[in-house]
């Protein structure tokens, strides 16, 4: 039996397609229910659960998901390594419409989620977890390896900002953004990389670029943009996927 990688699933991979041999469960967790069924199955011969973010229909909003019994429901199914797939909006000029990217840093945006697994619900000694590099290597490491198996072009790094969402951002947030020196900007990838944090799970980030950020669309609009390529997104998504589940 080998140990199953978890695969989170966003607007960019909201099905996981090539996905055969599927056992589907509804775990319960202490911290709740996670956003959808739990699907086990074969991705490129590897035995995988894959986790719809959003939920099915209709879709849970970023701020409102249960990212601690997203994460717990997969730790306790056995996963040591999990894959956090994200659409996002390009900010610097390689990030571009099309373009995958692997980040290796992030500024956390949000407000009001529920952080951490150390509060009334957790027994055990609080652990300040060191979040230096909020993302794991050797998941970094495969994503980007499984990249250029795939033949896709992929950067391998990029500060991945995360804001609150729902709505897009202003022109001048995301300015402010750039100043800070975020590359990238998501509304999934915060509490989600820190929770897998403190589980000790080994969690990596598939960007894929969908749009321009607010106020670098050229003439595009945002929604233009991301209807354009979330189908091109999915399929190369679950390509680098795919190839680095093998390398896990
Ligand atoms: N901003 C925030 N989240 C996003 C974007 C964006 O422009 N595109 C896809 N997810």
């Amino acid at each position: 039996m080998t140990i199953p990688v978890g695969i989170i699933g966003g607007s960019a991979l909201a099905q996981c397609a090539g996905l055969a041999d599927v056992r589907t469960s509804h775990p319960k967790t202490p911290f709740g229910r996670p956003s959808g069924p739990l699907s086990r199955g074969r991705l490129a011969g590897c035995d995988v659960f894959f986790l719809m973010r959003h939920g099915p229909e209709p879709r849970i909003a970023p701020h409102r998901i249960n990212y601690r019994a997203n994460l717990r429901a997969l730790y306790d199914l056995g996963c040591e390594s999990v894959i956090g797939v994200a659409a996002v909006g390009g900010i610097t000029s390689a990030m571009t419409p099309g373009q995958v990217v692997v980040p290796d840093q992030i500024i956390d945006y949000t407000w009001g989620r529920t952080q951490t697994f150390y509060d009334d619900d957790r027994r055990g000694a609080l652990d300040h977890v060191d979040f230096t590099y909020p993302y794991s290597r050797s998941v970094r490491q495969a994503l980007v390896e499984g990249a250029h198996y795939a033949g896709i072009s992929v950067e391998d790094y990029g500060v991945h900002g995360v804001t609150q969402g729902p709505r897009l951002e202003t022109a001048a947030e995301i300015n402010r953004l750039a100043n800070d020196g975020c590359d990238i900007v998501g509304m999934t990838g915060m509490p989600e990389a820190g929770l897998a944090r403190e589980l000790g799970i080994a969690y990596g980030c598939l960007g894929i670029v969908v749009n321009g950020a607010a106020g670098r669309t050229g003439n595009d609009t945002i929604h233009g943009q991301i209807g354009t390529r979330l189908e091109r997104a999915a399929i190369d998504a679950e390509a680098v996927v795919g190839a680095a589940v093998a390398m896990l």
